[in-house]
C-alpha cells in the first residue's frame, strides 16, 4: 500500500511512519520542519526515519506548498497540525488556524482533485479537546462538542472539514486522540517535563493543582489503532457527531482513541515517582487557561470499528517513557521500541 504520513517529525507521526514501514508499506514521510513548535525533536524524529528502508522523507508545508503528490496515495495519515491547548491562546491562535485548519483544507481538497476510485483514504488527526471538559460519564462520539481553546476550536473545524470531504466522495477517519505519552514525548508534554525535571532533581511543573484527570494514552496503542483506521473495512460511514454539520452517514467516520479510564495527574505524578525511586518534589503553577478537569474516552466505537481497545496501563507505560528518557542520547533506542510496540 502507499501511504502517506504527514507530520511525520512529529511525536506520534514519527512512530506512525516508522511503524507503516515495518509493516511493508511503501511510506512518504512529509513535514515542514520550520513549522514544529519542538523543531529539535522533530529534527531529531527526522533523523532516525532517514535511513529507514521503504520510507521516504519530503518538506512539505501542507499550508502553501502544492500536494498533489501527497494525495496520490492509497491512504493519507494526517498527524501534520499545531499540538497543543495551551500555547494557541494569544498569538498562537494563528498557528492553529494556520497549520490545522488552512493545511487540512489544502490537504483534503488535493485528495479530492484525484479521480474517484483514485482518491485516498484520509485519517485525520482531531483531539479529545473538541469535547471540553468531561462529567460522570465518558464521551462518546455523539456527544456534543464544547471546545474551550483556541486548538479546540481548531481541531472541531478540521473534523467539519474531514466530514465535507467524505460528503465530497474523499473516504475520511477522524481519530479523537486523547492525551498520548510514551518514547519521544514531545518536550511540551506533562510527562516529558516531569520526568527530565525528576532526572535533574528539580521540582516538577504542575500546573493547577494535579487534580485534572487525562485518558493518557501510551504511543504503542495510538499507533496500533491508526494503523487499524487506515486499513479496516469500515463498510457505510458511521454517523459522526451530535453536530449537524458533521452528524449524517455520508460524512467522516469519527473514533475516540484514548485508555478507558482516566488517571489523576497527581496518581500520576505518584506512580513516576515510585518508578523513578525518588520522592516527588511538586511545584505548583496557575493552572493553564484551556485545561480542562477531566478527559473520559468511551472506546465502544473503537473496539466495534477497529477491533481496538487500549491495552497498555499507566504503570507498564511510564516505565516504558522513563526507560526512553534514560536512553534518550541514541535515538535507536526510541526506533527499536516503536518497532516492538508497533509489532504487537
Ligand atoms: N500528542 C497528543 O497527545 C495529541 C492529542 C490529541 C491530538 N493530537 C494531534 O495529533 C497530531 C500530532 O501530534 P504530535 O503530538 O505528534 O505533534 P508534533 O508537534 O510532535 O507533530 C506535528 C508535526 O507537524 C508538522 N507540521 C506542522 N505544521 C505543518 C505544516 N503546515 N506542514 C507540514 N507539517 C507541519 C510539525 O513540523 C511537526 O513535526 C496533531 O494534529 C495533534 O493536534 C496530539
Amino acid at each position: 500500500m502507499r501511504v502517506v504520513v504527514t507530520g511525520a517529525g512529529g511525536f506520534i507521526g514519527g512512530h506512525v511512519a516508522e511503524a507503516m514501514a515495518l509493516a511493508g508499506h511503501e511510506v512518504l514521510a512529509a513535514d515542514a520542519l520550520g513549522r514544529s513548535a519542538t523543531p529539535a525533536a522533530a529534527r531529531a524524529n527526522l533523523a532516525a526515519l532517514a535511513d529507514h528502508p521503504g520510507l521516504t522523507l519530503v518538506e512539505a508545508d501542507l499550508a502553501v506548498d502544492d500536494l498533489t503528490r501527497l494525495a496520490e496515495a492509497d491512504v493519507v495519515v494526517h498527524l501534520a497540525g499545531r499540538p497543543g491547548v495551551r500555547t494557541s491562546f494569544g498569538a498562537g491562535a494563528a498557528e492553529v488556524e494556520r497549520d490545522n485548519v488552512t493545511a487540512t483544507r489544502r490537504l483534503l481538497a488535493a485528495c479530492a482533485e484525484r479521480p474517484p476510485g483514485r482518491r485516498p483514504r484520509v485519517v485525520v488527526a482531531s483531539s479529545s479537546s473538541v469535547y471540553g471538559s468531561a462529567g460522570d460519564r465518558p464521551h462518546r462520539e455523539d456527544d456534543p462538542l464544547r471546545p474551550a481553546s483556541p486548538y479546540a476550536v481548531s481541531k472541531a473545524a478540521v473534523e467539519r472539514l474531514a466530514a465535507q470531504a467524505a460528503r465530497g466522495g474523499v473516504p475520511t477517519v477522524v481519530l479523537r486522540y486523547f492525551s498520548v505519552y510514551g518514547p519521544r514525548q514531545r518536550p511540551d508534554m506533562a510527562f516529558h517535563r516531569f520526568i527530565d525535571a525528576a532526572l535533574g532533581g528539580r521540582p516538577l511543573p504542575v500546573l493547577g493543582d494535579g487534580g485534572q484527570s487525562r485518558a493518557f494514552t501510551h504511543i504503542s496503542d495510538i499507533v496500533t489503532a491508526t494503523l487499524a483506521a487506515a486499513t479496516a473495512e469500515l463498510g457505510t460511514a458511521e454517523p459522526g457527531t451530535s453536530d449537524p454539520a458533521t452528524s449524517d452517514p455520508a460524512a467522516a467516520t469519527v473514533i475516540n482513541v484514548g485508555h478507558a479510564e482516566p488517571v489523576q495527574v497527581r496518581t500520576a505524578i505518584a506512580l513516576l515517582a515510585d518508578l523513578l525511586g525518588v520522592r516527588p518534589h511538586v511545584r505548583h503553577y496557575e493552572r493553564a487557561p484551556g485545561d480542562v478537569s477531566r478527559t473520559w474516552a468511551d472506546t465502544e466505537r473503537a473496539a466495534r470499528l477497529l477491533g481496538w481497545r487500549a491495552r497498555v496501563g499507566p504503570a507498564e507505560g511510564l516505565a516504558d517513557q522513563i526507560a526512553w528518557h534514560r536512553g534518550r542520547e541514541t535515538w535507536a533506542t526510541g526506533a527499536r521500541e516503536a518497532a516492538r510496540w508497533g509489532a504487537r
